[in-house]
């Protein structure tokens, strides 16, 4: 189990630094990935999530124009319920970017999420004046059998070399996991048919 961490973490870091951006399917296997979706439905049907918000502070406010998802917090502390995940997976994956570029990461806040049928999150950028300290963004995705038809995809707005945008398109399939440099990569979230269910989480600097 280690050992496929570690060489995900490394492949990760590599993209990142080439390219600002990574995809790696398989990042959690099939039977990690049930288990978090079980716990997240299980959050879903306690009524444990909250309409997502935009902005921080005295400037956080719904808009439903920007965003229709549902949040709920994770508690990484020790002994929490997501302690496991948090050592096993992004903890390696937190110190393979440090190596690698340097960026000092040093904490990780993060959300379970759920967009039901038809929510979207438009296109944005994850670091703003009123959230600096984030500076990697990771998506892990919990969901089944997900098919092109279902929409539900994370758009990547890249730059491309003479100055337009290239589009890539990431589906939301169980395991799969998504990284960017936070203040550099433009994304939205495409509605889907089905309820789409992910782990959204920024590696913080000091803030
Ligand atoms: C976000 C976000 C992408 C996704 O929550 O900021 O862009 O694929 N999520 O869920
Ligand atoms: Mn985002």
């Amino acid at each position: 189990m280690t050992v496929p961490v570690v060489s995900s973490c490394e492949v990760i870091a590599g993209d990142l630094d080439r390219q600002g951006w990574s995809v790696c399917p398989g990042f959690l296997g099939p039977a990690e990935a049930a288990r978090l979706r079980e716990r997240v439905l299980e959050w879903w049907e306690e009524g444990q999530f909250r309409r997502a918000r935009v902005g921080r502070g005295p400037s956080l406010r719904l808009a439903s124009e920007v965003r229709t998802d549902h949040v709920r917090w994770l508690d990484f502390t020790v002994g929490g319920r997501f302690a496991e995940l948090h050592d096993t997976w992004f903890e390696p994956l937190r110190l393979a970017i440090n190596r690698r570029l340097y960026l000092g990461l040093f904490d990780l806040e993060a959300h379970a999420t759920v967009y039901p049928p038809g929510s979207s999150y438009a296109r944005h950028l994850d670091r703003f004046r009123d959230a600096a300290h984030r500076t990697v963004s990771v998506v892990l995705y919990l969901n089944e059998d997900w098919s092109v038809d279902q929409g539900g995809q994370l758009r990547l707005h890249l730059p491309s070399p003479d100055g337009g945008a290239t589009m890539r398109d990431i589906l939301p399939e169980a395991g799969t996991l998504a990284a960017f440099l936070s203040g550099q990569i433009w994304h939205e979230v495409l509605p889907a048919t089905r309820d789409r269910l992910s782990l959204t989480g920024w590696f913080c600097t000091r803030a």
